[in-house]
């Protein structure tokens, strides 16, 4: 079969195939046609698809292959150039698009659509929102800090010092992870908020503090947030506002799928920030996290507080947001082409591929039957207290495992030990009861100092071994030459082992020293 990689639209800077998943597609037995300036926006030459082993054609012979994968819906015009039967695979938002779904339906086309895909561990490789998201979260701190007319982090310095920035991010998903966790690298303090209290840890895991929600929603069983109560999203929202004038920086991410985002800022509580703070609204597409939001837009209100509404902030980095895209779209191709000869085969008894086909054979296929996930079982259900057994057991395993090498180790050290005293004339055995008491003496000392310290610890125990350095000099004269030679070396490493250790222990504590 031949896959078409279209030009995409002037508002869609992806691509949708990079010149390394077109060499995948071809290795999966395609044949891979590519439109003439494909690329153009992602930095992709034609010579690097045609290097690639793809063929560069015009836009009729593209949307005319068997396959076509694009980053974007596809246009009426467009689909009139698809054949019967040829199956398309994009981005969709089938709920938003009932009438476009009924042209595929129609034109008999088989749509797969990649921003329905479930949320389960085994399509995580093909979820371009996703891939998408986590690329956007990272793009909305970069946005926010050059709207922001100060650092991100707090700097002492001669002339005066400055605190860090204090973020405050809601909606602790993909995006609102990857915003934590670059807001948190460039220094600022974070705060992280989400309405499923199972997210608290992975807050904390980046590096920001959780704070939680007045009326935090039961934990999920599918990664995703459900709408609240009118009561419990007024509690929410004034926790928001609080912690808002407290913020220089919020980055709001919530999102309940298929519906519009919902209002976590009003006009009041932006109000209440201070002049100069910024809102990044990332639901900015879907309606917008805050009353003032305007999508595609940066607004500054009169109190002096910026709120950006960037629609498709992973589009600012084309490049690597298409070949995200692109190896999404290679990863179900591979799912889709088992034997790999170049024969797209759809399994529908597949939950994953019955879930993103949304028209097929002339029928419509959306919306999907429900699918069991079990990102995270709720506690108390049985699906939770068995997982609970099963790691509990394989700890007790590991466990186990673990005393037994230990014992097996100390048992081969033993013998070893007895040999080496066997052999040992017997006036020098008493080395090893010295060499023994140090290894046990040194073990109890290092595992009782915490390892930020070893460093200083070392350069301690280096000048302890200066006693080598007063033996060896007291040698170096010796009338043996060999045993003179070899004092001169021990004078030589053991000085090196002294002045080492104290250069490095200076140098790493000059890093905690405030000028
Ligand atoms: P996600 O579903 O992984 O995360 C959304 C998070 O919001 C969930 O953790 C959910 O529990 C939380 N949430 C929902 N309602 C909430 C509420 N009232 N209060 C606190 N938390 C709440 O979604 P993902 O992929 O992280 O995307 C987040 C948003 O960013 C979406 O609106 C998405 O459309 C948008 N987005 C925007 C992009 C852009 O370029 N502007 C690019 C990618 C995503």
């Amino acid at each position: 079969m031949r896959i078409g990689v279209p030009r995409e639209p002037a508002d869609q800077p992806r691509a949708a195939a990079s010149p390394q998943t077109v060499e995948r597609m071809i290795r999966l037995g395609y044949e891979v046609l590519v439109e003439h300036g494909a690329g153009g926006r992602a930095q992709f030459p034609d010579d690097a698809y045609e290097a690639a082993g793809a063929q560069t054609a015009g836009g009729a012979r593209v949307w005319g292959c068997e396959v076509v994968v694009s980053a974007s819906s596809p246009a009426e015009e467009q689909l009139a150039l698809m054949s019967r039967g040829a199956v398309l695979i994009c981005r969709l938002d089938p709920t938003r698009q009932p009438e476009l779904l009924e042209t595929l339906r129609e034109r008999g086309i088989t749509c797969l659509a990649l921003d329905v895909v479930p949320r389960i561990s085994r399509a995580q490789s093909l979820d371009v929102l996703s891939s998408q998201a986590n690329l956007a979260g990272y793009r909305a701190v970069i946005e926010a800090a050059s709207h922001f007319g100060r650092l991100f982090s707090g700097q002492v310095t001669a002339a005066g010092k400055f605190p860090p920035a204090a973020v405050y991010v809601i909606g602790a998903g993909v995006a609102g992870l990857s915003a934590i966790g670059t807001a948190c690298s460039l220094g600022a303090l974070v705060r992280g908020s989400d309405v499923r209290p199972e997210v608290a840890d992975q807050v904390r895991s980046m590096g920001a503090q959780f704070v939680p929600l007045p009326s935090a929603q039961e934990v999920s069983s599918d990664g995703y947030a459900k709408e609240m109560s009118a009561d419990q999203a007024a509690e929410a929202n004034a926790l928001y506002a609080r912690q808002a004038t407290e913020s220089d920086v919020v980055i709001t991410t919530a999102s309940i799928p298929g519906r519009r985002a919902p209002v976590l800022l009003d006009r009041a509580a932006i109000e209440a920030m201070r002049p100069g703070s910024v809102i990044i609204d990332m639901a900015a597409a879907t309606g917008g996290n805050t009353e003032l939001t305007v999508p595609g837009e940066v607004v500054t209100t009169e109190g002096g507080v910026t709120i950006v509404g960037h629609t498709d902030l992973a589009g600012l980095l084309p490049s690597q947001a298409s070949q995200l895209y692109g190896r999404n779209i290679v990863n179900l191709l591979a799912l889709l082409t088992p034997a790999k000869d170049g024969e797209l085969a759809l399994d529908l008894d597949d939950e994953v591929v019955r879930t993103i086909t949304v028209t097929h054979d002339g029928e419509l296929l959306w919306p999907p039957p429900p699918i069991r996930v079990s990102a995270s079982p709720a506690p108390g259900s049985p699906a939770k207290a068995a997982d609970d057994e099963a790691s509990r057991e394989a700890a007790r395993a590991a466990q186990a495992r673990s005393r037994s090498r230990q014992w097996l180790g100390l048992a081969a050290a033993s013998l070893v030990a007895a040999a080496l005293i066997l052999v040992t004339p017997s006036a020098a055995t008493s080395h090893y009861i010295v060499l023994m008491l140090s290894v046990i003496l040194g073990f109890h000392v290092i595992s009782n100092v915490t390892p930020a310290l070893h460093t200083p610890l070392m350069s301690v125990t280096n000048a302890i071994s200066g006693i080598i350095l007063v033996g060896a000099i007291s040698q170096v004269g010796h009338p043996h030459p060999v045993i003179s030679a070899i004092s001169l070396a021990a004078v030589v490493l053991a000085t090196i082992n002294i002045v080492g250790g104290f250069a490095v222990t200076h140098r790493m504590l000059a890093m905690f020293t405030k000028d």
